[in-house]
């Protein structure tokens, strides 16, 4: 209880969402489960006005950036699979979700007879690290009446309704089942764990730095002098949030972003990183484009960590390019 009031107090929500002033919030396990439990009131809710026959006629929204567990978790609460709108975001609008075209989409749904019941949003994607603007967002979903949210600590203005969902028969019922077993046996360290781990990185990450402004992070630059000097090819680092560093080699601006060469070369880069052992990337595709990533807002990551890893970076893209 205490511990979910801390982050409650550094977003400045109103008390009515903290244990000091109401019922608080809680920690979910994860953020698939937080969808689930706050879907399902939602469901419910538009249920008991549409009947519970017009099941299909419900419709859900978020962006295609928006992690794949929405899709999931909308399948088990039973939300048809033609009614999950996954709107369209474009490089120009840094992937987020534009509430012009939510509004586009709510009203033809609204025109073919659907209900629509809930909008995902997003504050950092997984991919893009895309920030989805909540508030003309969430003015187009309460013109509706619709939920919204995408998280792993959970407040809601009304605990009512998250107690109604939790007293469904059913899937959930099942599931909390589940993790009431699961926790009974795994002993006291567990039962606590997701509290612990956010008590850690709290007092690990003093809030004051993770409140710097982004242009104040020494890797929020692009660096690319050196390399872009060899064969007019050209990496870049993008960072659009303090969490994520996406980097590749780019074929000059002229050329195609997405074309299979680019896509190559930044395989045998991820490759050659990876063998080092030093740093371990993964890749994502924005908008066509191979890009590499990397985490950079774990507890223990320092500036200097970030600058060897863009030195591997740049030592692999000139190693590649001497080879090819
Ligand atoms: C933005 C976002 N949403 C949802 C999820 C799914 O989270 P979980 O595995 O906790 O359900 C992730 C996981 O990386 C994520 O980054």
């Amino acid at each position: 209880m205490t511990v979910i009031d801390w982050p409650a107090g550094m977003l400045k929500l109103p008390d009515s969402f903290t244990f000091k002033g109401s019922e608080g919030g809680v920690i979910q396990n994860t953020t698939s489960e937080a969808i689930l439990v706050t879907l399902i009131a939602a469901r419910d809710k538009a249920l008991t006005v549409v009947g519970a026959a017009d099941v299909n006629k419900l419709a859900v929204y978020a962006s295609d950036q928006t992690h794949s567990t929405f899709t999931k978790v909308c399948k088990i609460a039973g939300i048809s699979s033609r009614n999950i709108r996954s709107i369209p975001t474009t490089l120009t609008g840094g992937f987020s979700l534009s509430p012009f075209e939510l509004r586009k989409a709510v009203e033809a749904d609204l025109a073919a007879g659907l209900v629509p019941v809930y909008l995902c949003l997003n504050l950092g994607t997984t991919s893009t690290t895309a920030v989805d603007p909540i508030e003309p967002l969430t003015r187009v979903a309460k013109e509706h009446g619709m939920c919204f949210l995408d998280c792993c600590c959970l407040w809601v203005q009304n605990p009512k309704a998250r107690r109604c969902s939790e007293h469904q028969p059913g899937i959930l019922e099942k599931q909390t089942e589940r993790i009431r077993f699961r926790r009974r046996f795994q002993g006291l360290a567990t039962r606590h764990r997701p509290a612990v781990q956010i008590f850690a990185v709290m007092a690990h990450f003093p809030i004051l730095r993770r409140r710097q402004p982004p242009s104040s992070y020494p890797f929020r630059r692009t660096d690319g002098q050196d390399v872009r000097r060899v064969r007019k090819i050209r990496p870049e680092v993008r960072n659009s949030g303090a969490e994520a560093v996406r980097a590749g080699v780019f074929p000059d601006p002229d050329e195609n972003y997405g074309s299979d060469y680019t896509e190559m070369l930044n395989r045998k880069l991820l490759d050659w990183i990876n063998l080092t052992g030093r740093v371990y990337m993964s890749h994502t595709k924005i908008g066509g484009v191979y890009v590499l990533t990397f985490a950079v807002g774990a507890t223990l990551t320092d500036e200097r960590h970030v600058v060897a890893a863009w030195k591997l970076i740049k030592e692999g893209a000139d190693a590649l390019l001497r080879t090819t």
